[in-house]
């Protein structure tokens, strides 16, 4: 409770100096830059969930006195396959929700997420994936866009995604699908025809051990982002593997720094761009 309170002291002070500079453009950022007092890695989650048309949606809010609760704006949480039974994934939304925005994480697979870690033995990743595909993702993930512009009256999304949802920011930021700007921690099984079809600023944070995201098929990734005319940024993490944006050890210095250093690389990409 007390890291809480000085958490939005922290939010007060900054909001106040963003205003007094005048150059807040209506319920814009107000955390610190580089404020890590925001994240909770661990506790209980926040926020609480809803049904939007048949698709569970995890909703964390903004502090009331947060210039941002006018929900101008909203992040767009999508998980990695482990997705909302994983207390990380709901504790990283609300630390979406601290920086200011209102934030929502659908659940991405139904109630059917992935049991174990998908690099284990066991784990029939092609058939989990098989199941799991965009034309069964996608209609979820526009669902939940449509809780936010529709039902809630917001106008500029940002999507973040986590490995599987990584994938999905990328799509969601095509014409007409509905996000203006994605970030995304290492994302898995993203093809080049999704980067090509961006209309929106893409920010992609990077594993240094990545069997999902090798150094090659990471120069590709920047090659086709660069060939976009899209503004975006490919950031490497030392010390870091798949995972780290949420799932990272962060009793090792080098892991935390990565999954923090993530998160405020997301949220200063909003900050930005929406
Ligand atoms: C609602 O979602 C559940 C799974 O969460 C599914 O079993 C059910 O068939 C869905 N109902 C409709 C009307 O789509
Ligand atoms: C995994 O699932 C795929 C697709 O359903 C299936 O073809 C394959 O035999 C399965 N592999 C194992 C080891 O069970
Ligand atoms: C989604 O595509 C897969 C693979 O093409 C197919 O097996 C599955 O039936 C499709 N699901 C839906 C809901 O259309
Ligand atoms: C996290 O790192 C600490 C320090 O190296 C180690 O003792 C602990 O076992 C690690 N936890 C997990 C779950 O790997």
């Amino acid at each position: 409770m007390r890291s809480a309170g000085f958490s939005f002291l922290a939010l007060a002070i900054c909001g106040g100096l963003v205003s007094a500079k005048g150059s807040a453009k209506g319920g814009k950022a107000t955390s610190c830059p580089g404020d890590t007092s925001i994240i909770a890695h661990t506790g209980t989650p926040i926020g609480k969930e809803i049904s939007h048309k048949n698709v569970t949606l995890y909703i964390s809010k903004p502090d009331s006195d947060n210039k941002k609760s006018q929900y101008d704006t909203a992040v767009l949480y999508l998980t990695d396959v482990f997705g909302l039974p994983l207390a990380e994934n709901k504790l990283l939304a609300d630390s979406f929700a601290r920086a200011g925005y209102l934030t929502v994480a659908p659940d991405l697979f139904q109630g059917d997420p992935a049991f174990a870690d998908i690099n284990i033995p066991g784990f029939n990743t092609t058939a989990f994936l098989a199941k799991h595909g965009p034309n069964v993702t996608d209609p979820i993930i526009a669902t939940s866009i449509d809780y936010l512009r529709t039902t809630l009256g917001v106008k500029r999304v940002g999507v973040t995604g986590y490995c599987f949802g990584g994938r999905y920011a990328f799509r969601f930021i095509a014409p007409g699908k509905g996000a203006d700007a994605a970030f995304a921690a290492h994302p898995s099984l993203l093809e080049d025809g999704e980067i090509q079809a961006i209309k929106g600023p893409a920010s992609v944070a990077a594993a240094e051990t990545d069997g999902l995201m090798s150094p090659a098929r990471r120069a590709q990734i920047e090659a086709v982002l660069g060939a976009t005319a899209q503004p975006y940024q490919v950031t490497l993490y030392s010390g870091t593997s798949h995972g780290f944006g949420v799932r990272a050890n962060v009793s090792v210095p080098v892991q935390r720094f990565g999954k923090e250093g993530a998160f405020l690389q997301a949220v200063r990409w909003f900050d930005t761009h929406l």
